[in-house]
Parts: C-alpha cells; structure tokens; sequence
C-alpha cells in the first residue's frame, strides 16, 4: 500500500474532506499532515512537512495544497532532492511523473474543483517514472541544486 503525504493551508479545507477519502478508496494511506482549521495559516509551513516526508522516507508521494498550488510548491521545491509541481490538468500531472520524476503534487484549491483534482490526482499517483533519457535529464536538475548549493 502506498503511503501519500497531504498537506494544505486554509484555503483547501473544504476541498481535502472530499479528497482525502477519495484516496483512501483508491487504496493509498494519507498522511493527514494540513491544517483542519479554515483560519489563515502560512502555506510554507505545508510545504516544507509534505517535502520532508517524502524525503525521510515516510510517504511514497506527496500532494500539497494551497489556494493556487504554487506558493506551498515553492517551499516544497526548496527541500533538497525533492521536486515538486503544480498541476492544473491530469497531462502535466501524468508527465511530471513520466519524464520529471516528481514526486509532490500541488494544485490550487481555488483553481480547480473536486473532480478535475481527482484525474490530476489519480494520474500523478498512478504514473512511473520512464527512466532512460529523462534521468539524465533530471540528473542534470538535481546538479543545479548541487552546484548552486555550494555557492552559498
Ligand atoms: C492564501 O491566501 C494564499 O496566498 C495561498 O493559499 C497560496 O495561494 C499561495 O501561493
């Protein structure tokens, strides 16, 4: 059974009630790792627990929410090793598997609505990563992080 990191801010409250047991039906186990509360909470916070469970090992996957799913993947993309990606339509969704190995999920609360969140969802956690010439590809991602690193 695969175990998925979930995280969020306020924003997707109302949206991972229906989300979180979607995924539970589809045979995942979530990691409930966002807030229950609808008062303003700070989305890096999220972002940075989801990253760091998927890096340490705790869950397979992550998928991280926020009104638009890009300011909770920022902070998550700034764990190293670990590659997040906003995804507003299941195609990317399916592709930032395939080809860029990524392994959290963002989307915007406020952008898409419970069933098109359910393909992107279904299709970022059902997709392998192909390997072969997309892992030079994402060698040379990670080398960036690498090399950019030792600058500071
Ligand atoms: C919160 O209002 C909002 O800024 C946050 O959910 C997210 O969209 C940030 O990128």
């Amino acid at each position: 059974m695969k175990t998925i990191a979930w995280g969020n801010d306020h924003t997707a409250v109302e949206l991972k009630k229906e989300l979180i047991p979607y995924l539970e039906s589809r045979g995942y186990r979530v990691l409930n790792l966002g807030t229950d509360e609808t008062s303003s909470v700070d989305y890096p916070v999220y972002g940075e627990k989801v990253a760091m469970a998927v890096k340490e090992g705790k869950a397979d996957l992550g998928i991280a929410v926020c009104g638009t799913g890009l300011g909770i993947s920022l902070a998550a993309n700034k764990v190293k090793g670990i590659r997040a990606c906003v995804c507003s339509e299941p195609y990317t969704a399916k592709y930032s598997r395939l080809h860029n190995d990524c392994r959290v999920l963002c989307f915007g609360a406020r952008v898409v609505g419970a069933e098109l969140a359910k393909m992107i969802m279904d299709e970022f956690l059902e997709t392998e990563f192909e390997g072969g010439r997309h892992s030079r590809r994402v060698d040379m991602i990670m080398e960036i992080e690498r090399r950019s690193g030792e600058e500071e």
